[in-house]
């Protein structure tokens, strides 16, 4: 766990993580994005003269953990939220994939998880994941207050699944409350590095518990490869405290 001063000084830390895990590989780059407002000055950086000039946009690929199952330009859409920060701007469209959430039934978010399977198995080559050939180069991923990551809530199945690479989520257990797509446990380890940024004094609860070992979808999901917490000081434990 890094503890770091305050979102801004999270947001620069994140941003030489995804710089560094960029410059390692000299082929194609796989980055998984996460939804929610934690990542949201991660996405601006990336944006700015400095470092947008040190992206290799063609070689760098877009990826999202879970999606909220509404239309791709509702404000609540979380590549929608990255698309408009900075994907759009910067990225090749052929380069952002998105969940598809525009199924008939506005409900089905079996649908898109299939689809979505499908789009990234076609990615990766192989139907199966190689431990010595991670999906991702990097998974962002933040904590929800009940202990959440991704949308793998607490008590839900979709937590404990083991083959599907993405599952449907009917209903979300926290805002907003609609059906979610999500990447399992075994897709988002498939990464060399999985870095959480948290912030903030409503998070410092659920960090104590996460930190102390509670069985936690947040807690459950690790890399093969590293995995690294980005932790402000208003989000951090009594005990991490100096
Ligand atoms: C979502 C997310 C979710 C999020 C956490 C933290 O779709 O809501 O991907 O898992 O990362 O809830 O959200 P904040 O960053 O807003 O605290």
């Amino acid at each position: 766990m890094i503890p770091v001063a305050d979102p801004a000084a999270m947001a620069a830390l994140a941003a030489e993580h995804v710089m560094a895990r960029i410059s390692e590989n000299p082929g194609r780059i796989a980055i998984c994005l996460t939804g929610g407002s934690s990542p949201k000055q991660l996405y601006q950086l990336l944006a700015t003269d400095i470092l947008r000039s040190k992206i290799p946009w063609q070689r760098v690929h877009w990826f999202i953990g879970d999606e909220r199952f509404v239309p791709a330009d509702d404000p609540l859409n979380n590549m929608g939220l990255a698309r408009a920060l900075f994907l759009d701007q910067c990225a090749p469209a052929s380069n952002i994939h998105p969940i598809p959430t525009s199924t008939a039934d506005p409900a089905d978010s079996n649908r898109g998880a299939a689809l979505y399977e499908a789009e990234l198995k076609a990615f990766y080559g192989v139907d199966e994941l190689d431990p010595a050939r991670p999906l991702f180069d990097l998974v962002l991923m933040g904590v929800g207050p009940d202990g959440h990551t991704a949308s793998l809530f607490p008590g839900f199945p979709a937590v404990d699944e083991t083959q599907r690479w993405v599952v449907g989520v009917a209903k979300a257990h926290v805002e907003p409350f609609v059906p979610r797509v999500t990447l399992t446990l075994p897709t988002l380890a498939s990464c060399r590095e999985m870095l959480f940024e948290v912030a903030g004094s409503d998070k410092r609860a659920i960090l104590t518990r996460t930190f102390a070992g509670e069985n936690l979808p947040a807690n459950r999901a690790r890399s093969n490869g590293e995995t690294v917490w980005l932790v402000d000081q208003a989000a951090l434990p009594e005990d991490f405290r100096g």
